[in-house]
C-alpha cells in the first residue's frame, strides 16, 4: 500500500507510521528524518536545510520534491511506502503526483491525523529523540525505560532544537498557512482517511490499523 500521512506536527505521523512501516514491511519514507539525517553528516543539502529547519520554516520545494523524487525509486519501495511529512505544500502535492505517474503507481490513500491544537504542544516539546536511530519517546506519555538512553539502540536521547516552545508555535503557523489546504485536495479526490489522533499510541494504532483493513 502506498500512503501520505497528513497532519500537523506532533499528531503522532512518525510514531505510528515507524510502526506500521515495520509490520507491513513498507519503506517509511520521513522528510523531517532524512534532512535530520542530512544535517548531521554535513552534506550540501544539511547545510541548506539546517537554518530552515531550526526557525521551523519549510525547505524549498524544488530541494524536498527532487530528494522525495529519488527515494521513491529506491528498490526498498517495491513494497509499499509511507510518505510521512510530505508533501506539505500544493506544489509539493503536484509534484509528487507527476512523480508517481512517471512511476506508474498511484497512492491508496492520504490518513490525515487530526487532533486537537493544545495537545500538540505539550507533545512536541516533551519529545526526546534518539541521536542514534531517530526513535521518538515522551517525557511523560511514552518515556524509556533508563532515563536520557534510547530502549532500541541504547543512544543519547536529545530534544529537538524545533521542539522549543516558540519554534512549535511557528511550526503550527506554517501548517496552518501552507499544508493543511491539503486535506481538502486530497478529500476531493476521494483519497482521504481521517483518523482521531488523540488518546494513547496503541489506541491511535489500532483506529489506523482498523481504517486501513476497511479501507
Ligand atoms: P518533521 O520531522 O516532519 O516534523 P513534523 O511534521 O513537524 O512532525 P513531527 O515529527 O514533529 O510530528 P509527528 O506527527 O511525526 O509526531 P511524532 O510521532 O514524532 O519536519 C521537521 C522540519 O523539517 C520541518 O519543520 C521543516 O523545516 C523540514 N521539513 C520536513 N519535511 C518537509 C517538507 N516536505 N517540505 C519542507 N520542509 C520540510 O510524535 C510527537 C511526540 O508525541 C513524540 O514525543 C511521541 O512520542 C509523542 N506521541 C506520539 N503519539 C502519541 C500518543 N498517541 N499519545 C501520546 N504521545 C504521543
Amino acid at each position: 500500500m502506498n500512503l501520505v500521512f497528513l497532519g500537523p506536527p506532533g499528531a503522532g505521523k512518525g510514531t505510528q507510521a515507524k510502526m506500521i512501516a515495520a509490520q507491513e514491511g513498507w519503506a517509511h519514507i520521513s522528510t523531517g528524518d532524512m534532512l535530520r539525517a542530512a544535517v548531521k553528516a554535513g552534506s550540501e543539502l544539511g547545510n541548506q536545510a539546517q537554518e530552515f529547519m531550526a526557525k521551523g520554516e519549510l525547505i524549498p520545494d524544488s530541494l524536498m520534491c527532487a530528494v522525495v523524487g529519488d527515494r521513491l525509486r529506491e528498490p526498498d519501495c517495491s513494497k509499499g511506502w509511507i510518505l510521512d511529512g510530505f508533501p506539505r505544500t500544493q506544489v509539493q502535492a503536484d509534484r509528487l503526483d507527476e512523480t508517481l505517474a512517471s512511476l506508474d503507481l498511484k497512492l491508496d490513500h492520504c490518513v490525515y491525523f487530526h487532533i486537537g491544537r493544545e495537545i500538540l504542544v505539550s507533545r512536541l516539546t516533551g519529545r526526546l529523540t534518539c541521536k542514534g536511530c531517530g526513535a521518538n519517546f515522551h517525557s511523560q506519555a511514552l518515556p524509556p525505560e533508563q532515563d536520557g538512553v534510547c530502549d532500541h539502540c541504547d543512544g543519547e536521547l536529545y530534544v529537538r532544537v524545533d521542539d522549543q516552545e516558540e519554534t512549535v508555535r511557528n511550526r503550527l503557523k506554517v501548517y496552518d498557512e501552507s499544508t493543511a489546504e491539503l486535506i481538502d485536495f486530497y478529500d476531493q479526490r476521494g483519497r482521504l482517511l481521517r483518523i482521531e489522533a488523540d488518546g494513547t499510541v496503541e489506541e491511535v494504532g489500532a483506529r489506523l490499523a482498523a481504517q486501513l483493513r476497511d479501507s
